[in-house]
């Protein structure tokens, strides 16, 4: 469905994520149907760059075999630039000068955060936000409770919530989404989605990329504020939330800032924390690090509870890090056994596990217990319902990257799958005094391989509670 018209300002419009997946994204949603044809987009940063010296980085950025020419270059026809000294006086009128009326502004701060709180006081004072302009701004949003209180602050100076959009890329992804699709769409399981039916949750996001090359933003982050924050406190949001009773951007943000309040604080003996070392060609953490004697945490794996009336007594697993042995993200919810068996001689089956993968090769297996086929009696063995969405789907387009759809809804100006500003801070509120458990103890990292499922630590997180975690790739 077509967008309105819209002036797209990309401040950041030369670094790394805007090459990487802003510019590719847009293009992909031009090339789809989806942009008026009066839409234009104002590359913004400090070097000073004429207009087709910036549309011929704009073009390699999106450049692609497949891409067809023609509409390559009426893309970039779109295309503007502006040099701006986003804490300075360079530039703003001519961003000014620069908008129309009548057409939906929106403001993407593909930046660090420091330039959040500048670059809105420009817009304000410039008269170039309107009450109606978006504002975007990326991840990190603060590195703790009190900085994203005052990168909220600065930002609703001058724009108000309703307007400002914090992107988790997380939840842009085609199987986030279709999480709620599963549990709110259907019928069948969310009488079971419970402490009474439900073991435990195991989220996991491996990733088998080192941190080389991003060892300086990393080693003030670790994996704590990098992932568990924000992308897997979401996918537990929407694993635990309550049913919203509309899918609007605040009923759905509600529910999940009520998941986050009822998180309990997690003891260390819960936590377990590694950091890659070296193996053949591959550096080790430390190497990557900007701090040899770095104590950050490539890997966490930590027991949460949520403590609320559905949820107590069924503890959330969470683990995420870098150097695994493969790239797997997936949410994994274990029903309890059967409460009693009447197969005689049978071993207990594996509970029913319904897996929802999220990348790669998204879709959903929901593991059942079956009899053993042939003549050998009553034997059990295990067999899989398997759903890959590419093969269910065949004829659907396929899966929008999460930035495709982010920045589209923005120009929709639909919130939902966007951070609300309690939200952040009430996840803050939650891991502050867990990293400040370890940083006030100074416990160090447990060394794990690189292309392992993670340091030793983790699995006796899980063998203590008489559980597994399930195999990270084949
Ligand atoms: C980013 C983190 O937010 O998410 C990275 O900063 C991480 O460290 C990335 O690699 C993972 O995203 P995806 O979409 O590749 O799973």
């Amino acid at each position: 469905i077509p967008v309105s018209a819209f002036d797209l300002v990309l401040f950041g419009a030369t670094g790394d994520l805007a090459r990487r997946k802003i510019w590719p994204g847009l293009f992909h949603r031009f090339v789809a149907g989806q942009f008026d044809e009066s839409s234009r987009i104002l590359g913004v940063s400090r070097s000073d760059l004429d207009r087709e010296t910036f549309q011929a980085r704009v073009a390699k950025a999106i450049e692609d075999p497949t891409a067809d020419k023609a509409q390559v270059a009426k893309f970039l026809e779109l295309v503007d630039y502006i040099s701006i000294d986003a804490t300075g006086e360079r530039g703003w009128e001519a961003l000014a000068n620069a908008m129309r009326p009548d057409t939906v502004r929106a403001f993407y701060l593909s930046v660090a955060p420091n330039f959040f709180g500048p670059i809105a006081r420009r817009l304000e004072r410039n008269g170039i936000a309107t009450p109606d302009s978006r504002i975007v701004v990326e991840k990190p949003f603060g590195h703790d409770l009190e900085s994203a209180k005052v990168l909220n602050a600065e930002l609703r100076e001058c724009f108000q919530e309703h307007q400002i959009y914090r992107i988790d890329h997380y939840l842009g992804k085609e199987t986030v989404q279709n999480l709620m699709a599963l549990r709110f769409a259907n019928s069948l399981f969310e009488p079971l989605w419970n402490s009474s039916q439900i073991d435990h949750v195991q989220i996991t996001v491996a990733e088998s990329l080192s941190v080389e090359g991003r060892g300086e933003y990393y080693d003030h982050s670790g994996a704590m504020r990098d992932m568990v924050q924000n992308h897997l406190m979401q996918l537990l949001c929407l694993t635990a939330m309550e049913p919203p009773s509309k899918f609007t951007p605040n009923a759905v943000r509600n529910e999940k800032l009520k998941v986050i309040e009822a998180l309990e604080p997690v003891p260390m003996q819960d936590i377990a924390r590694g950091q890659y070392r070296a193996f053949g060609e591959q550096g080790s953490y430390l190497d990557h690090s900007s701090n040899p004697n770095s104590t950050t945490e490539s890997f966490i794996a930590m027991k949460v509870e949520v403590a609320n009336w559905r949820w107590a007594g069924t503890p959330f697993y969470l683990r995420t890090g870098k150097c695994l042995r493969d790239r797997v993200s997936e949410i994994a919810v274990y029903f309890r056994n059967p409460p009693h068996m009447i197969f005689p001689g049978t071993e207990t089956p594996q509970g029913n596990v319904l897996v929802i993968r999220l990348q790669p090769d998204e879709g959903m297996t929901l593991h059942t217990t079956i009899k053993d086929p042939g003549p050998g009696g009553m034997r059990l063995t295990e067999a899989s319902l398997d759903m890959t969405f590419a093969d269910s789907l065949k004829d659907a387009e396929k899966p929008q990257d999460a930035y495709e759809r982010l920045i589209m809804d923005v120009i929709r100006g639909d919130q939902t799958l966007f951070m609300r500003g309690d939200e952040v801070e009430s996840a803050w509120a939650w891991a502050d005094p867990i990293i400040q458990g370890w940083t006030e103890s100074g416990a160090k990292p447990q060394q794990y391989d690189v292309g392992s499922a993670g340091p030793e630590d983790a699995l006796l997180l899980m063998h203590k509670d008489g559980r597994r975690w399930r195999p990270i790739g084949t």
